[in-house]
């Protein structure tokens, strides 16, 4: 059963953002490598990004590697590395033939060189495209966003270009690296975990969140489908009483 796509209250999510958790659970239950796990989490990705732009979704978030997954064992963040390399080299066509937009946050003077040149030929290449805004978060962490976005601020009033009272909320979300894409509707977490581990902290601050047992190789349409119809069944007040 698909999610009900008529009335504003059941209206399909605006954005989706995405943890993608437990590769590595996934592949230990098989007596696999960690890397295993990451492989089919790629998969997972990909059926992922084509079901949202079935389902109408106009931008999803997708959570592939923190700021502090950069303290995982070195092999591992190397393997996590050529993946991405892959993941960019292969799939940026078929993304564009989708008419899907892709834009990367994070930190990413902490990656590969040629991961850098890569996501930036993939922003260009699809930057004109409609369909569906994929967003990925790589060497993201929200504090790190917060911080940044503080420290521009802090600029333009040590430079007299702007007031200490001229900073509210609409102007420090200027200046962090979503900008201009509305905040998240729904975040789902996979894996039974049930925390945001440093995820979109400023924006998912009204998400609905939506936490599965399911591990992130194993997510299928149905997952989402199934996230959606819960996110359908929420009554979203934005601290305002209603009825
Ligand atoms: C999520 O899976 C992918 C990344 C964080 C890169 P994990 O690697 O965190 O898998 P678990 O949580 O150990 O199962
Ligand atoms: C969060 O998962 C980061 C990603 C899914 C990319 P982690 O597995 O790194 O988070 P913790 O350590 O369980 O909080
Ligand atoms: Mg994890």
């Amino acid at each position: 059963m698909h999610p009900v796509e008529d009335g504003a209250e059941r209206s399909v999510p605006v954005h989706v953002a995405i943890i993608m958790d437990g590769n590595g659970r996934w592949a230990k239950r098989r007596g696999l490598p960690r890397i295993a796990g990451h492989r089919r989490g790629a998969d997972a990705l990909r059926v992922t990004v084509e079901a949202a732009a079935e389902l109408g979704i106009r931008h999803l978030t997708l959570f592939g590697f923190s700021s502090e997954n950069w303290g995982r064992p070195s092999g591992e963040v190397e393997e996590l590395m050529g993946l991405l390399r892959m993941y960019l080299r292969a799939h940026i066509a078929e993304l564009h033939a989708n008419n899907v937009r892709l834009t990367v946050i994070g930190a990413r003077d902490r990656l590969p060189g040629d991961v850098v040149d890569l996501i930036a030929g993939a922003e260009r290449q699809t930057a004109g495209n409609s369909r569906l805004h994929l967003q990925v978060a790589l060497s993201y962490g929200a504090r790190d966003e917060i911080v940044a976005a503080a420290r521009s601020l802090a600029a333009d009033v040590a430079a007299g270009t702007l007031a200490v009272d001229q900073i509210d909320a609409a102007r420090l979300a200027d200046r962090l690296q979503t900008r201009g894409v509305p905040d998240p509707d729904l975040v789902i977490r996979t894996s039974g975990e049930q925390r945001l581990s440093n995820f979109l902290l400023w924006q998912a601050a009204y998400a609905e969140l939506v936490f599965v047992d399911t591990l992130w190789p194993d997510f299928k349409k149905r997952d989402l489908d199934d996230a959606i119809r819960e996110y359908q069944q929420r009554e979203r007040r934005f601290g305002v009483a209603t009825g």
